[in-house]
């Protein structure tokens, strides 16, 4: 059985294709997959979820290893092997607010899709919020009156530039990561260390 590796769709996913293509690795089908959710390449199977389903997958043993944010690790905190970190998906977690506009006297309501993060940051400093749990396009909750700020990513800044909305406060720093199921790290450690190898480029595993 070839190893299994669960991706992140979307972003991370283009990412991790430039990188692993940067390795010599075949990503032709992984390309021309269109809606297919699981993909084999000459060495691989993949299987293309969204960041917090991969380490779903990989926590129950269905993908040996995953692609995922470390944003989502920090949010989640799943039960898998965190092996490393990808030279990619760099991003930041932030606070947000409507530009030129300032916070209230009272407590503060804020809209993110990292609810557990957003109450852990504001928990540390001391501060009692209110938090409302999106889904996604959190952008839109200081402009349509849902919050008074917002805890999301920002990779290139733009989502929150073309809504109107500044950073008030950054607070953690993350790439895309490597992760593994535990067990399989042990089981099919023969099987799996020279990609987990080939993905590290910084030492060996
Ligand atoms: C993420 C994040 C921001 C945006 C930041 O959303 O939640 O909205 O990307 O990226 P930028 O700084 O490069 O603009 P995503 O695209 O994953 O979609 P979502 O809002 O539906 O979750």
């Amino acid at each position: 059985m070839k190893p299994v590796i669960a991706l992140t769709k979307g972003r991370l996913e283009n990412q991790f294709l430039d990188f692993f293509k940067s390795l010599g690795f075949e990503i032709k089908p992984l390309i021309d997959k269109g809606r297919k959710l699981r993909v084999e390449t000459d060495q691989f199977q993949f299987i293309f979820a969204k960041g917090v389903d991969v380490t779903t997958y990989v926590q129950y043993g269905i993908a040996d290893l995953g692609i995922v944010g470390g944003d989502i690790l920090a949010e989640f905190e799943p039960d898998v092997y965190d092996l490393f970190p990808l030279p990619f998906g760099q991003c930041r977690m932030a606070v947000a607010k409507e530009k030129g506009k300032e916070w209230p006297d009272g407590k503060k309501t804020i809209a993110s899709k990292f609810t557990n993060t957003t109450k852990k940051f504001f928990k540390e400093k001391g501060e009692s919020v209110d938090i409302i749990k999106l889904e996604g396009s959190v952008e839109l909750a200081p402009i349509l009156n849902l919050a008074d700020g917002i805890v999301d990513i920002v990779e290139t800044g733009t989502t929150l530039k073309e809504n109107g909305l500044v950073v008030d406060e950054e607070f953690l720093h993350f790439s895309a990561r490597l992760i593994a199921n535990r067990s399989a790290l042990k089981i099919k450690r023969e099987q799996l260390r020279p990609i987990i190898n080939v993905l590290n480029q910084k030492e060996e595993y």
